[in-house]
């Protein structure tokens, strides 16, 4: 856990103009900075950054924030990657408490193979480019493979010298400790002394999510080598192949936009249609997809394709694990290449648009593609085709959502000549394999609980605004750290300046979720108790990844500890509770918690911009300055714009 003192002195030394701006062109425009907003296609900035307030705001989006959210928002980081980031910007010491010295230790040595692994990258990059073997044999090779100077270095690719030490020698002389040296995997210690790992190959570093060097990938070069073609990294405690997804760091932004995410199986495969301008791409890296690696493409989006090579024999092994992706109730769909071809093959002789074309066409739904893929296999063999069916109805088993269960069921009735009965009886045998019994949803509950929030807030003559902060608390007790699905609008315009509306679903944490939202400039809560039992949550949430009810009761305040226990009390009345005794999905209950929280934000936001609104009216008036200060006009008709734009939002969860 990152220390308070650490966390304030990178509060303290950020500047959230100097890190915005190192992702977005901003401009001087009075006493704040302008600049396009990053998450809309928008031709007019709305994008405000101030220096004074140190916070930022999107107008078109409607988020803003510090310079943490910022971070979270853009990079996709967790709040502790945004703190570790901007330690490393401003050269601040991550201080960690609470770690036992084992602990402590295992961090440090954390630390010092993220720092072998970083400056190994950049040796792996100039002996490419600068050493003339590497010039001879890796740059040529790369460039014969049609990747240009820029994309070789965009992938910070690299070539490890034949020489059997040449690469440790390098190591040791700079100063890394043999130990961590060794326990990156970059070199192997055996009886006959130390050898470079990587020798004679050419290097694919692979980069986490927030663009650390995890471990790499080497290719041999001679193909009459009795060696494997690819060598990667072994495991250690910074690198699990399992964990791992080749150019997440590079794709991350063009998935969110692009709202899809195009899964291969090779490195080359992803740089050569990144390069080619499909750049929302990631590869498993060879192995078997891992559910750790789909939940990493989820943070980002709900849909995948997964792109399969032309040859027909490995791909029945493939589907299998796609199942796994449908549990996590994604959308998958399939492409496969022509005969011979794979992903990069196809890149590399065809243009962005033909490919774009190709993969618009051929993506086929799984459930369809699996259906005609193991109904081809069984066709006129009767038993065969009975397992068949079974494996079918095992994936839409997968499936958390019962509306599109049933939608397959009938498509594959029809298709495998088989009757629905058998076909749901089927698939209400595979349920009853599950440890979690799924049965029929009881949507009247859904509807109540939220009527019930709904009514909580109306009826009381208190300040509406005080009873959304409560319920705030209320959600942050009982789901802060659930994961949940959001519906977001996105609205943007076009070239006639017409207003584009898109929505769009998200998968997060629920506490991070309301941090982000509210992460307002002027979000103070009117009750001063609510205010500091929010930030308490919140920083448990963001720096101990939960919050221990038996703690957090324990209030130096005993006001605050009275407050949380009516909070808790009236929750057992009216709450979700017990959700799986009452027969809900998983997934449903992940909609109707995002539901609340959305609706409840979005309502207390609304409040909060009104407010604003009518105080700028106020001190205008007073200031007599109403129609003569433009800046000020500006400011106003913005907030009025953020107003329609919550409004817009809340009607459509409503
Ligand atoms: N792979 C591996 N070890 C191997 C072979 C493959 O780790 N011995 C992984 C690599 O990540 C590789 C992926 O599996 O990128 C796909 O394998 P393959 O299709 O054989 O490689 P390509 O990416 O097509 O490699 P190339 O085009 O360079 O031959
Ligand atoms: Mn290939």
């Amino acid at each position: 856990m990152i220390s308070r003192s650490t966390i304030d002195q990178v509060y303290e030394a950020a500047r959230v103009e100097e890190v915005i701006g190192d992702f977005i062109s901003l401009k001087k425009s009075g006493s704040n900075f302008k600049g396009l907003s990053p998450f809309s296609q928008e031709r007019t900035p709305s994008f405000m950054v101030s220096p004074v307030k140190q916070i930022w705001k999107d107008f078109s989006s409607g988020k803003g924030g510090n310079v943490v959210a910022f971070l979270m928002e853009h990079e996709h980081f967790t709040y502790p990657e945004s703190i570790e980031f901007l330690a490393k910007k401003y050269n601040i010491e991550i201080e960690k408490t609470e770690q036992s010295t084992a602990e402590k230790k295992k961090t440090n040595q954390r630390e010092s193979l993220f720092m072998v692994n970083k400056f190994a990258q950049e040796q792996f990059s100039k002996d490419l480019w600068e050493f003339s073997e590497g010039i001879a044999i890796g740059l040529s090779y790369f460039r014969e493979r049609g990747f240009s100077d820029h994309t070789i270095r965009f992938f910070g690719l690299g070539y490890s010298a034949q020489q059997r030490d040449h690469f440790f020698k390098i190591l040791i002389k700079a100063g890394y400790l043999e130990k961590n040296i060794i326990d990156t995997g970059l070199v192997i210690k055996n009886d006959r002394g130390v050898v470079d790992r990587f020798r004679g190959r050419v290097i694919f570093p692979i980069r986490s999510m927030a663009g650390r060097i995890q471990g790499f990938g080497g290719r041999i070069l001679s193909s009459n080598l009795k060696t494997a073609k690819y060598l990667n990294s072994p495991e250690s405690d910074i690198y699990h192949k399992s964990q791992v997804l080749y150019g997440i760091y590079e794709a991350k932004k063009a998935i969110v936009r692009e709202d899809i995410c195009f899964l291969v199986e090779g490195y080359t495969d992803v740089i050569q249609m990144y390069q080619k301008g499909i750049e929302n791409i990631v590869s498993s890296s060879g192995t078997a997809l891992s559910s750790e690696q789909i939940q990493l493409i989820r943070r980002l989006t709900s849909n995948v394709v997964v792109l399969f090579d032309g040859d027909a024999a490995g791909l029945r092994a493939a589907i299998r694990g796609i199942d796994l992706i449908l549990e996590q109730g994604m959308n998958v769909r399939i492409c496969s290449f022509p005969e011979g071809e794979d992903p990069d093959s196809f890149a590399k002789s065809h243009s962005l648009d033909e490919i774009k074309t190709y993969l618009l066409d051929e993506a086929k739904d799984f459930i369809q593609f699996k259906t005609d893929l193991l109904l081809k296999e069984a066709a006129n063999d009767p038993v065969k085709k009975a397992t068949t069916i079974r494996e079918i109805v095992q994936s839409i088993s997968k499936i958390p959502d019962a509306i599109k269960q049933e939608i397959y069921i009938r498509e594959c009735s029809s298709k495998m000549e088989v009757s629905e009965v058998i076909l749901f009886n089927t698939l209400a045998q595979e349920k009853n394999k599950k440890s979690v019994p799924i049965r029929k949803i009881d949507s009247n509950m859904d509807k109540q609980v939220l009527s019930n929030q709904k009514s909580d807030i109306k009826s009381k003559s208190v300040n509406p605004i005080i009873l959304l902060e409560k319920q705030i608390i209320s959600i942050l007790l009982q789901y802060g750290n659930d994961e949940a699905s959001f519906d977001e609008l996105l609205v943007s315009s076009d070239k006639e300046g017409n207003l584009i509306e898109e929505s769009k679903t998200v998968h997060s944490k629920v506490h991070e979720k309301i941090f982000l939202d509210l992460q307002q400039d002027e979000v103070e809560m009117i009750q001063p108790e609510f205010q500091s039992l929010y930030s308490q949550l919140i920083e448990k949430f963001q720096i101990e990844g939960k919050v221990q009810l038996e703690k957090i009761i324990h209030q130096e305040d005993p006001n605050l500890g009275k407050i949380l226990t009516d909070i808790l009390l009236a929750d057992e009345e009216h709450q979700l509770h017990n959700w799986e005794k009452k027969n809900i999905f998983v997934k449903d209950r992940k909609s109707v918690v995002g539901q609340l929280v959305t609706e409840t934000i979005l309502t207390f936001r609304r409040y909060l911009v009104d407010e604003k609104i009518k105080n700028l009216m106020n001190v205008a008036k007073q200031l007599n300055l109403k129609n003569k200060d433009p800046d000020f006009l500006e400011e106003v008709m913005q907030y009025q714009g953020l107003k329609k734009l919550l409004s817009r939002k809340l009607n459509r969860v409503i």
